[in-house]
């Protein structure tokens, strides 16, 4: 997808964004609840860059169980930042955080993280050499032995389970039985527009942008989820 046309379509959606995506509010939770275990070795005071971070729901879960974390947020839609800052402000976090209204290649390449978050947002980049650059992006901006943990929509689209796989996961997102055109829209969108690839694929991907060995820690329908540490030898 255009980068123009992500910060569209997220501008549209931020006003509602929270309250359209609460009913999932187990799946994030229980994303959530490994991710807690996978960062518990990270420093007392870690820096965590949270790449796409949206209205920040990933930063307001990981500030109330870490208090001295701080969190770089990258998120180049003006709607979705807003939303972020103003939730922020509202929780007593801004002070622990660091805004960046902007995609990663306009923040300065420090490698002053500990960690990244990266949820829902690598599968809006439909050319594969171009998605593992943008996790070399997330891997200079990290710590020789920083943690990534990301998460995408991944399935193999061309295997027999997937139209059932398919039509769970949009029964369970709209809590509705679901009909054969929808199911057919939502088919090609996921073809065309994002790029579901098999779970071998992304991880090969992640490896690819500067990360050892990625692993799949959590599933729920089409979303998984992946942690893994930077590699040695990226500059
Ligand atoms: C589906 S939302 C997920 C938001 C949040 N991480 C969450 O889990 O609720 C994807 C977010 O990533 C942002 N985004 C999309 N492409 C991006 C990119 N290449 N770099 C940084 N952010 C991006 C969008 O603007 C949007 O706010």
């Amino acid at each position: 997808m255009k980068t123009d046309e992500i910060i569209s379509i997220f501008d549209e959606q931020a006003p509602n964004y929270d309250s359209r995506w609460k009913r999932m509010a187990p799946v994030s939770d229980a994303l959530y609840f490994f991710v807690k275990t996978i960062f518990a070795r990270l420093p007392e005071k870690a820096r965590i860059l949270c790449v796409g971070a949206g209205t920040g729901k990933e930063i307001v879960f990981l500030a109330k169980y870490f208090p001295d974390w701080r969190f770089t947020v990258v998120e180049p839609s003006q709607g979705m930042i807003d939303v972020c800052r103003k939730t922020m402000e509202n929780k007593g976090l801004t002070q622990r955080c660091m805004f960046h209204e902007g995609f990663l290649d306009t923040l300065p390449k420090d490698r002053e993280h500990d960690a990244a978050t990266c949820f829902f947002v690598s599968q809006f980049i439909l050319e594969q050499d171009e998605r593992s650059d943008f996790f070399k992006q997330i891997a200079i901006r990290l710590e020789p032995k920083g943690l990534l943990v990301s998460a995408d929509l991944v399935a193999d689209i061309f295997s027999k389970d997937y139209p059932d796989l398919l039509e769970l996961w949009l029964k369970v997102m709209s809590d509705a039985e679901v009909d054969e055109p929808a199911l057919h829209k939502m088919k090609e969108t996921y073809e065309n527009d994002v790029a579901v690839l098999p779970s071998q694929k992304v991880k090969s991907i992640i490896a690819l942008g500067g990360f050892d060995t990625p692993v799949r820690f959590y599933q729920a329908g089409l979303i998984q989820a992946f942690f893994a540490q930077r590699s040695k030898e990226i500059d």
